[in-house]
């Protein structure tokens, strides 16, 4: 029997109280939890809670637990429907990876699926069945602090990154026990609150949603995601949870998804703050009409639906639906025929080859910012400092939106340098600032080690400056006083105003929170074991005021020479960023040359360029492909990626790299809403970051 009838024949013998509760997703930590499931209220439960402290990270406590939830649900209560267990697992369960946005200056695919597969296997041993994520909200604006959790500000990388984090979490066959639902995040536009301020409202133009913010999700959608999570914000005095155009409208009836959408936590009750619904029933029926099939642990649902549909102001069948794709995606992951974690799994947690995974995910997403040819250092007669505020961190490193990691799982900076390298090279390094100043003029170099800590990113961790926390600054210029040549290691969830850094010190190399293997992928790094491949998946202001600055802005009507007075500009800084979107350096040296745009069809067209190697280190290329549609109904970016391709090059080798363009990467959606291919002159770029190389054109008519 299909699904879709399974289901028919389940919802008729459902009370309405019992299918409320398929749309109820409950906090772990309520007082009467188990009474609560025996009575059907507990579509799922949210395990928000820390981690149970267990002897070992191999220990099945929260499996233990969940189990003993389902079999309540399965054994006891009267249609025996089991529960969906969600949780946040964003880069990684106890084998943690990079932060999202450090996974993203990988720009490939295979990584960001092979994570989240990793994750999905030790999330779901441990008895979880749905993930919330991933995060694919676009960010332009760093002083929010979740731009940590998302793929950056683009549209293409994000929406190639989405499936590829869908397919790991949800592997082939969600039947398989290593899989996880995926709950892409939060729909949508979270990334533009106003001022870079968590949980703020957002002003976003139909255009604009349509072409930046939404085509991730709707990557996302085509890829299979199991369920969608709508956000906290608004868009122009609309919130979230009673956008009916955008949750019943685009998402389900547009584009025919078929799972279902939970709201963020408490968010439907939230809409009484937002000053929309005057009374928790009001809620319930905003939202429910609206399109979100499961509120997250706010139980208006719960307490009102019911009631809403006895007195007819909601049609059953609007339960009815809601309860179809919740129904839906507990058969999609086989939970009617095998409800229970086999505990036994989480001997898996932190095995050898999902540190593997996380470790070479960490090699590629350090993103060398600046080398004036220090790095890489020696592995013998040298003496190497390795200071700063961040030199011994080790939970910090897994990031601020990670529940799981064990700080004991993961090595310090200065414990892996310590480990790399042998006698030949002298390590000195000390906690305290002043003695690090007394220590340094004896170092041949120095090891910097700054940036943020994981109170200063993630969820409502915004900012308004973008500069190195204060002491963090005041070590680096104490250093650089002293004269010694110095690499900064910075850790953090988003880009820093690095100017001063820039301008000032040797080397800089991002490392973003890189995971329970990142002091590993760095040491290498800086010790020429690994050659650094990251390119930056954000823009770098130079500092706080620029923001928003993202590489696809639209041209203004004054793009003039910029010495010119009424070009648009700043009259006390340059315009243009400290680093580029897709920048990102390498101990090789790369050549572009031969570009070819050869139209191939009359709405399609091939472009090829050669890269060679002109070094004598091999070494890994991000080679990206923008465009520019020069007129159009609408004003177009100044510059769009549409592809990219990582090519690994020998000392000395050239390798061509070529990309197919159709009609749909050169459409747009217009001003009524439709895509729309518009033809004419298109510009073309081949080249290392958003800012230079190979230039052409094409016109397609
Ligand atoms: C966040 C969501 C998260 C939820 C549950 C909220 O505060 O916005 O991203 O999934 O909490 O932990």
């Amino acid at each position: 029997m299909s699904f879709e009838l399974k289901i028919d024949a389940l919802l008729g013998r459902m009370t309405l109280v019992e299918k409320v509760g398929q749309m109820c997703q409950l906090a772990i930590f309520i007082p009467d939890l188990e009474d609560r499931i025996r009575q059907g209220h507990a579509g799922s439960i949210i395990c928000s809670n820390s981690p149970t402290p267990g002897n070992t990270p191999q220990d099945p406590v929260l499996a233990l637990q969940l189990n003993e939830y389902q079999r309540l649900a399965v054994e006891e209560s009267r249609l025996g429907i089991p529960i969906l267990f969600g949780r946040d697992v964003l880069h990684g369960y106890k084998t943690v990876g990079p932060i999202p946005l450090g996974q993203a200056a990988t720009w490939n695919p295979e990584i960001i699926e092979s994570v989240a597969r990793v994750t999905a296997c030790e999330a779901s041993a441990d008895g979880i069945n749905l993930n919330f994520a991933p995060v694919i909200d676009i960010a332009r604006d760093p002083r929010w602090g979740r731009i940590a959790e998302g793929f950056g500000e683009d549209p293409h990388l994000c929406s190639v990154l989405a499936q590829a984090a869908v397919r790991g979490y949800q592997g082939e066959d969600l039947t398989d026990p290593a899989t996880v639902l995926a709950c892409a995040k939060h729909f949508a536009g979270y990334g533009a609150v106003e001022g870079g301020r968590d949980y703020n409202g957002t002003e976003i133009a139909a255009t604009t949603l349509r072409n930046i913010y939404l085509p991730p999700f709707w990557a996302a959608v085509r890829a299979g995601v199991g369920a969608i999570m709508s956000g906290f914000h608004d868009i122009g005095g609309i919130p979230m949870s009673a956008h009916r155009e955008l949750v019943a409208g685009i998402l389900k009836e547009e584009w025919g998804f078929e799972g279902f959408v939970i709201s963020d936590w408490a968010a439907i009750d939230e809409m009484r703050q937002h000053g929309v619904a005057e009374t928790r029933a009001d809620c319930a029926l905003i939202s429910a009409l609206a399109g979100l099939d499961m509120d997250m642990a706010s139980e208006v649902y719960i307490d009102e639906l019911a009631a809403l549909v006895e007195t007819n102001q909601l049609a059953e069948a609007v339960i009815d639906d809601a309860v179809r794709r919740v129904l839906r995606a507990k058969f999609r992951l086989g939970l009617f025929d095998q409800p229970y974690t086999d505990v036994k799994r989480a001997s898996l947690h932190l095995s050898p080859d999902h540190r593997q995974v996380v470790r070479k995910a960490a090699e590629q997403s350090l993103v060398l910012l600046k080398n004036d040819g220090i790095l890489p250092l020696a592995k013998s007669d040298l003496t190497v400092g390795v200071f700063g505020p961040l030199a011994n961190a080790r939970k910090t490193l897994c990031g601020a939106w990670n529940l799981d990691g064990h700080e004991d799982s993961v090595l310090s900076i200065l414990d892996a340098v310590r480990d790399k390298v042998g006698a030949n090279v002298e390590i000195l390094a000390t906690d305290l600032v002043d003695d690090a100043l007394k220590i340094a003029p004896r170092c041949d170099v120095v090891i910097a080690v700054v940036g943020e800590g994981i109170a200063r990113s993630g969820e409502n961790n915004c900012i308004t400056t973008l500069d190195l926390p204060p002491g963090h600054q005041a070590f680096l210029e104490a250093l650089h006083a002293i004269q010694v040549p110095t690499a900064a290691i910075v850790l953090a969830g988003r880009p820093l105003a690095l100017e001063w850094a820039d301008r000032n010190l040797s080397a800089i190399l991002m490392v973003w929170h890189p995971g329970t293997e990142g002091a590993k992928a760095i040491t290498d790094t800086l010790f020429g074991d690994h050659n650094p491949s990251g390119k930056s998946p954000v823009t770098f202001p130079r500092n706080v005021g620029q923001v928003p600055l993202h590489y696809n802005h639209r041209p203004t009507g004054r793009p003039l020479p910029r010495n010119d007075r009424r070009h648009s500009r700043y009259a006390d800084a340059p315009d243009s960023p400290l680093y580029p979107f897709g920048y990102g350096l390498s101990y090789s040296t790369f050549e572009y040359r031969n570009l070819h745009i050869t139209v191939t069809a009359p709405r399609a067209v091939s472009i090829s360029a050669e890269i060679t190697n002109t070094s004598s280190t091999a070494g890994d290329e991000i080679a990206q492909l923008y465009i520019r549609d020069v007129v159009a109904s609408i004003s177009r970016p100044v510059k769009e990626l549409k592809g990219f391709s990582r090519l690994s090059l020998k000392p000395g080798e050239t390798q061509t790299v070529v990309f197919q363009l159709t009609q749909d990467d050169l459409s747009f959606y217009n001003q009524s809403g439709h895509l729309s291919f518009e033809p004419g002159l298109f510009k073309v770029w081949v080249g290392p970051d958003s800012n230079t190389g190979l230039a052409g054109q094409f016109e397609l008519k």
